[in-house]
C-alpha cells in the first residue's frame, strides 16, 4: 500500500466528525459477470477504497459517529478452499491488524448485525440509488427496525447521501495521494512518448493501443484508467471513438486519449501527432491553435480563480483562431454569443481528476457560482478542435480532430502540470518522431 494506513484512518475519523452523529454505510463495488462464469476484473468502489485502502470484493464499512466513534468492516472470511482457487484473503482478523479498522466481522454476519448497528441511530449516511441490491438490503434492515417500534427501538429517520461529505474530502489531494498521481502521470506520459516512437503509416490503431498497455503494465499500473481512444484521421472527430481497429494512413493525425490507473489513481492524457511524423500546414495551424488555447487555460489554473476561468480562456483563444482560419464567421462576441464555435469545439475544457477519471466534487458552490480553485485540487485541461466535412468549412481542414490534455494540480502559488513529461510542442513531437 503506498498510502499509509494512518491516512485512511484519519479520513474515517474526519468523516465521522463531519457526520456528528449517526451511521454511515459504504459498500464496495459488486463483482460483475462478463460472460458465463468469467468476471470483469474487479475494481473496488472509490469511496470505499478512499476510507479503507481495502481492495477485496464483498466488503462494506459501517462508520459509527459520536463520542464512541468507530469503524466496523464486514469482509470475506478466510477460506482455505477459496484461497487455493482465487487467492489470499485477509479475513476479519487480518483486516483489523493490517488496515487499522476498529472491528471486523464476516460478511455472513452482516444481516444479523446491521440492524443492531442501526438501532436507535437518528441519521443514516448512505448513497441511496447507487446500487439497487444494496438499497434493498439497507431498506430491509430499516424496515426490520421499524417493526420493532413498539419495543422502543428506533430506526434512522433521515438518509443523507454520504457521497456529499466524501466528495468534498476527495477534492483536496494529500501529499501522499499526489505522490501516487505523479507516478500515474509519469507512466502515462512515457506511454504517449512510446506511441509517438512506434507509430508508422499502415500500422493498425490497436497496435499502438498495445504499446500503451505494455508501458502501463510494465511500470506497475493495474489497468488503463478508462477505455483508451486511439483514433486515426477522421475518427478523432468522434469524441468517444474506441473501436481502435483502423489502419493508420500517411498524412493523417493520430489522436490518443489514454491514461493509467495506479493504486486507484487515474492519469488522463491526450496527445495528437502526425502518423508520418510531420504536421501538414493545415494540421499545424489547428494544432498550434489548440496548444495556445491550452496554454491560456493552464495559465488560469491558480488559487482563487474560479472553475470556469480555464475554460473561458481556452474558448477565447479558440474563437479568435476559428475566425482567423475561416472556420467561424462574425465577430468574436457574435461567435461566442451564438455558440457557432460549437461546430468545432463541443465539450468543456476539463474535469476533476483523482480516484475516478471524472473525479468526485462539485463544480459550483452552494449559491450556484463556479467554485474557486484551491491548492490540492487536481483537474484536467483538455481543449480540442474537431472539424467534420461541411459546406461552410475550408476543405483543407476536413477530418482533422485534435485534443491536447494534461493533468494539473493547483498549488499555493499557481499550478503544477503533472503530465509535463508528455511532449507536445510541434518541434518536440517532430524531432522525437524523426526517421
Ligand atoms: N478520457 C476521458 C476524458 O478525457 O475526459
Ligand atoms: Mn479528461
Ligand atoms: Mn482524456
Amino acid at each position: 500500500m503506498t498510502i499509509n494506513i494512518n491516512e485512511f484512518s484519519k479520513r474515517r475519523y474526519q468523516l465521522m466528525a463531519e457526520m456528528v452523529e449517526g451511521v454511515a454505510i459504504v459498500p464496495t463495488s459488486p463483482e460483475l459477470i462478463r460472460n458465463r462464469d468469467s468476471h470483469y476484473p474487479f475494481r473496488f468502489d472509490s469511496y470505499f477504497y478512499y476510507l479503507s485502502g481495502f481492495k477485496e470484493p464483498e466488503s462494506v464499512l459501517f462508520l459509527i459517529a459520536g463520542p464512541q466513534a468507530k469503524t466496523i468492516l464486514f469482509c470475506r472470511d478466510k477460506d482455505m478452499e477459496r484461497e487455493i482457487w482465487d487467492g489470499f484473503r485477509y479475513g476479519p482478523a487480518g483486516a483489523v491488524i493490517e488496515f487499522g479498522i476498529d472491528e471486523a466481522y464476516s460478511m455472513s454476519q452482516l444481516d444479523e448485525l446491521a440492524p443492531q448497528l442501526l438501532a436507535n441511530q437518528s441519521k443514516l449516511f448512505y448513497s441511496l440509488g447507487a446500487d439497487a441490491a444494496w438499497d434493498a438490503r439497507v431498506t430491509g434492515w430499516i424496515n426490520q427496525l421499524r417493526t420493532q417500534a413498539r419495543t422502543g427501538i428506533g430506526a434512522p429517520d433521515s438518509i443523507t447521501d454520504v457521497r456529499k461529505l466524501l466528495d468534498e474530502m476527495r477534492l483536496y489531494k494529500s501529499d501522499s495521494e499526489l505522490a501516487v498521481m505523479r507516478r500515474s502521470a509519469n507512466i502515462a506520459a512515457a506511454a504517449h512518448q512510446r506511441a509517438m516512437q512506434f507509430t508508422r503509416p499502415e500500422m493498425m490503431e490497436y497496435e499502438i493501443e498495445a504499446e500503451f498497455l505494455h508501458e502501463f503494465y510494465r511500470h506497475g499500473a493495474q489497468a488503463p484508467a478508462y477505455t483508451s481512444i486511439v483514433a486515426g484521421g477522421a475518427s478523432a472527430c468522434t469524441l468517444h471513438y474506441n473501436a481502435n481497429n483502423a489502419k493508420l494512413r500517411d498524412g493523417d493525425l493520430l489522436l490518443i486519449d489514454a491514461g493509467c490507473e495506479l493504486d486507484g489513481y487515474a492519469s488522463d492524457i491526450t496527445r495528437t501527432f502526425p502518423v508520418n511524423g510531420k504536421f501538414s500546414a493545415p494540421q499545424k495551424d489547428l494544432y498550434e491553435l489548440v496548444l495556445a488555447s491550452q496554454a491560456a487555460a493552464i495559465s488560469k489554473v491558480a488559487p482563487n480563480n474560479h472553475w470556469n476561468e480555464p475554460h473561458e480562456a481556452a474558448l477565447d483563444v479558440l474563437v479568435r483562431g476559428f475566425i482567423d482560419l475561416g472556420l467561424c464567421k462574425g465577430s468574436h462576441d457574435e461567435v461566442l454569443e451564438k455558440g457557432s464555435y460549437r461546430q468545432f469545439y463541443m465539450h468543456r475544457t476539463g474535469h476533476w481528476l483523482g480516484l475516478d477519471v471524472h473525479d468526485a466534487g462539485e463544480y459550483k458552490d452552494q449559491v450556484g457560482e463556479w467554485r474557486k480553485l484551491e491548492p490540492g485540487m487536481t483537474l484536467t485541461v483538455e481543449p480540442g478542435c474537431y472539424v467534420r466535412p461541411a459546406d461552410n468549412v475550408p476543405e483543407h481542414f476536413w477530418n482533422i480532430g485534435i485534443r491536447i490534455e494534461d493533468d494539473v494540480l493547483v498549488t499555493s502559488a499557481d499550478c503544477e502540470v503533472l503530465t509535463s513529461a508528455a511532449l507536445k510542442s510541434v518541434d518536440d513531437i517532430e524531432s522525437l518522431m524523426k526517421r
